[in-house]
């Protein structure tokens, strides 16, 4: 049985300001108590010297960042370095976001490259990969997560197992269409495959896997069942400090996570 710990991101995107922010994470820090899988928040990146600040002290939220510069530093106008976010106590960095692929034409050597300063600077990436709606209607799932994972791991292999791999179909992404947890966990084996194939057993059963694409808190535990699905990357409920409490709460209670203290008898029977 695997030792994966799960995961619960919270990607604000280009959402939140210096109150919101505050009172989000003083509500988030009340509810989520210290939760028995890893949980972190993604605000933009103007907001990381502040979420430091009102993370400092607890070790139940990590902080992390939603991209970082392919490049180690200088004239890159705009840009911030992993170095930088690791000066601001940065522990995950979303890479490669369809966002960002399709707003600021990432490519995938790009998105493997970030990977690769994330790697280095001891941050742990969350590499997103998944296919638009019509490539799933042209059949081309397959193809493009492969695609898309190809290039990751081609750069960082060798660093698989430090690497949150998130399974993100574009057409579920603030959709409110999320993707039939049954066809999540397939593509997630294809996935495992695929890293099992270039690595060996060993590397496909670290990698860490999550789903996102509208994970609310009444479809996350259908996610979290799936032995091969290790988490969740979550959007517009990670906004809501109840609804990403209860995505936490789910994922504590999952099958294969450590009971959190004192909450054994809230475990179904
Ligand atoms: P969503 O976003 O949960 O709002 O669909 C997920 C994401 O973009 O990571």
């Amino acid at each position: 049985m695997s030792e994966r710990k799960k995961l619960v991101a919270g990607n604000w995107k280009m959402n939140g300001s210096l109150a919101a922010n505050q009172a989000l994470v003083q509500a988030l820090r009340q509810g989520v108590g210290q939760p028995a899988c890893d949980v972190a928040v993604c605000p933009p990146s103007v907001y990381l010297g502040q979420l430091q600040q009102l993370l400092a002290g607890q070790t139940a939220i990590a902080l992390g960042a939603q991209d970082l510069s392919q490049h180690e530093g200088g004239a890159f106008t705009g840009d911030v370095s992993a170095t930088m976010l690791k000066d601001f106590g940065v522990r995950y960095a979303i890479v490669g976001h369809s966002e960002r692929r399709q707003h600021q034409g990432e490519t995938d050597l790009q998105v493997a490259l970030k990977v690769r300063r994330a790697l280095a600077a001891g941050i742990t990436p969350i590499v997103c990969v998944g296919e638009t709606l019509r490539e799933r209607e042209e059949g081309l799932t397959e193809f493009i997560v492969k695609r898309q994972l190809s290039a990751v791991l081609h750069l960082n292999g060798h660093a698989i197992n430090e690497t949150v791999v998130a399974y993100e179909p574009v057409w579920a992404i603030g959709t409110g269409r999320a993707c039939d947890p049954a066809e999540a966990g397939r593509v997630m084996r294809l996935i495992r495959q695929r890293v099992a194939a270039a690595f060996g057993a060993p590397a496909a059963d670290a990698v860490r896997l999550v789903y996102g694409g509208s994970v609310t808190p009444d479809n996350a535990a259908a996610y979290f069942a799936d032995p091969d699905i290790d988490g969740a990357l979550v959007g517009g409920a990670s906004l809501k400090a109840d609804a990403f409490g209860a995505i936490i709460r789910a994922a504590a209670v999952a099958p294969g996570a450590p009971a959190p203290a004192g909450a054994r008898k809230e475990q179904p029977t």
